[in-house]
């Protein structure tokens, strides 16, 4: 969703404010800002509606200098995608001047107030809102008296501003007469600062920063921070000046990039086998036969008394922990319920103590999936994320969890991510099934089945041709079914979740068998079914559903394990990937559905990486 950069420093602003919003495409967005300070206090504000490119023009035009910047891109929520609704928003009469990430509740009581005290309002925004408190709080400071010094002035004006704040925000916030210092703030949504040599940089993750600094400082909520030049400065809303912790950001420039791909999404389609590597680097252990995490901050025997898990999710990463229902009941034998964060959220189900709560989220900040998780730890119940970004929100609010080292995923529609998600999920199952009644045996089986499977994905991704030929036939169709079995009928939503995120076909997840209780009658000559045929006691019978959808006149698109001949009489088209355990083959089955969905919607000239209407997180409700 939006995103934000900050910068302070020697250099021109702009430069590193653009490269940075360029890098924070992949979020989602509609249009786009920056505004940049110069030494003799002059604020240039430039901002547009639709892509970044169209705002790298007004800049070429008008070259904004100033070392001082911070800029925007604006995912609508309150008022439509244009220029006057695009950040940042001045304060006052131009003193302030933020950008806002995030939703402020009580923004109309805030806005009458103001506005009866002479604030004039441009944008239809929330945020703007947030630009005349500020104001409006400089000038309540300035008449209190005596003084304070310049410095606590504008950090006193903030925190008395963002009190009287409800929602989250990330704030990036520039003071007219204070040319070199930005000040970011943050509840609810993420800000990372960057430090570099006589420059610091603000931005709402990582990303932007790759390639300029590798010293980095995640803010927590209730945090701001001041940045300069030379000097930075943390503070807590409630204990004051605090010292702050250095971390190292293990991501260059070349992590951020297509690497000579078309798209990221291909590229991040290809980087699977060894993301599906690092998930696993340093977890599986031959001595123990199980799997061994290192963040989980749970004691083993504190984990032998979880009765049950609950695991919740939106999404994509809702599908990957279907996979983990079936594989923790299968594997460990405990009971898993898995919920969408959306309705788990605002339900109030009835949960026995030792009910652990798993959230799994490829960004760390999906609102809805924090929402889920901060309701059931106010409850008592342990909870540990299952994530990619480190230092995101959930990552650093869960008790405890698994980071997947997928890398950064940047192509909207998430894939290795996914796949990364589906094989802690696997390891979750080993680890929990061998504190329980798995033997050494089954461990060591289960393991060595994990260490083939980037070969086997390696394998799939050969689809790669096979799948542009077919998604050629087919990529003019209205409706795609896709159907799966058991521990693939979460395959089959994702494939179909895959297709329509990118391609705006409409298509649709169903287990097999339950496609002839209304599914079916979608079934005509233009509806491409894609079956996921398994290998043993259910194999006859997803033929026998096939047959069903080719007696209609259906166009069956199957994907099969090598060496599976008599699928080939039947199908239309059939995908062959390699066969490994069947605990794992959800994992490799993936890998052809990503790349048909890829093909058709580039056939259809759809944007790949950035599709309509999407964001890459979902920052609010
Ligand atoms: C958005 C994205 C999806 C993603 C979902 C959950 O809707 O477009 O691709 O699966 O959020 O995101 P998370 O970061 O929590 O996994």
């Amino acid at each position: 969703m939006c995103g934000i950069v900050g910068y302070v420093g020697k250099d021109r602003a702009v430069d590193f404010l653009l490269e940075g919003l360029r890098r924070l495409e992949y979020r989602g967005y509609d249009s786009a800002g920056i505004a940049t300070l110069d030494d003799r206090r002059r604020l240039h504000v430039l901002k547009s509606p639709g892509r970044i490119e169209t705002l790298a023009d007004e800049v070429r035009k008008q070259t904004p200098t100033g070392a001082t910047g911070i800029g925007h891109t604006r995912w609508a929520t309150h008022g439509a995608p244009t220029e006057r609704n695009a950040h940042p928003h001045l304060g006052g009469d131009g003193v302030v001047a933020l950008v806002h990430n995030g939703v402020i509740e009580n923004h109309a009581s805030l806005r009458e107030r103001l506005a009866a005290a002479g604030y004039e309002f441009r944008s239809q925004t929330d945020s703007e809102v947030v630009a005349h408190l500020i104001a409006e709080s400089l000038r309540q400071i300035d008449r209190r008296g005596p003084a304070p010094s310049p410095k606590d002035r504008l950090i006193q004006a903030v925190e008395l501003a963002v009190a009287q704040l409800q929602g989250t925000y990330g704030l990036a916030i520039l003071f007219r007469d204070a040319p070199e210092w930005l000040i970011g703030v943050r509840l609810g949504s993420p800000l990372v600062v960057g430090i570099g040599d006589g420059v610091h940089y603000l931005a709402s993750d990582a990303s932007p920063l790759a390639g300029h600094t590798d010293r980095i400082v995640y803010l927590a909520d209730h945090q701001l921070a001041l940045l300069m030049p030379d000097g930075l400065e943390v503070r807590h809303r409630d204990h004051g000046r605090i010292r702050h912790q250095i971390e190292s950001l293990e991501l260059d420039a070349a992590d951020v990039g297509t690497g000579g791909y078309d798209h990221y999404m291909l590229k991040e389609i290809f980087d699977q086998p060894e993301a599906l590597r690092n998930t696993m680097r340093g977890r599986l252990s031959d001595d123990d036969a199980t799997a061994v995490f290192g963040g989980l901050n749970l004691r083993p025997q504190e984990l032998r008394q979880v009765r049950r898990l609950l695991i919740t999710a939106c999404g994509t990463s809702w599908h990957a922990s279907l996979v983990g229902e079936y594989l923790i009941e299968e594997y460990a034998r405990l009971p898993v319920e898995v919920e969408y964060a959306s309705e788990l959220r605002y339900r109030n189900p009835p949960l026995e103590p030792d009910t652990l709560l798993f959230a799994v989220t490829q960004s760390g900040e999906t609102a809805d999936t924090l929402a889920a998780l901060r309701e059931l730890k106010r409850k008592g119940h342990p909870t540990l994320a299952i994530c990619n970004v480190v230092g995101s929100t959930i990552a650093q609010e869960a008790n405890g969890g698994i980071y997947l080292h997928a890398g950064p995923e940047i192509g909207v529609a998430s894939t290795k991510a996914y796949t990364s998600q589906c094989l802690a999920m696997a390891m979750l199952a080993l680890y929990f099934g061998r504190l329980h009644h798995l033997s050494y045996d089954q461990g060591r089986r289960m393991i060595d089945a994990m260490r083939r499977l980037p070969d086997a994905v390696e394998e799939a991704l050969q689809t790669h041709e096979v799948t542009r030929r077919i998604a050629e036939r087919y990529a003019d169709a209205g409706n795609f079914l896709y159907l799966g079995r058991q521990m693939n009928f979460p395959t089959a939503l994702e494939g179909a979740l895959k297709l329509k995120e990118i391609s705006y076909i409409h298509a649709e997840g169903y287990p097999a068998a339950e496609m002839k209780h209304g599914p079916i009658a979608l079934v005509d000559e233009h509806t491409p079914s894609v079956f996921l045929i398994p290998q043993g006691f259910v194999y006859d019978k997803v033929m026998a559903n096939l047959e069903e959808i080719k007696a209609r006149g259906g166009p069956v698109i199957a994907v099969t394990v090598e060496g599976d001949s008599q699928t080939k009489q039947l199908a239309d088209e059939v995908i062959y990937v390699p066969q490994v355990e069947e605990f794992l083959q959800p994992i490799v089955n993936i890998v052809p559905l990503q790349l048909l969905a890829y093909h058709i919607a580039v056939l259809r000239g759809c944007d790949v990486d950035k599709p309509r209407n999407l964001a890459k997180s979902v920052t609010v409700e």
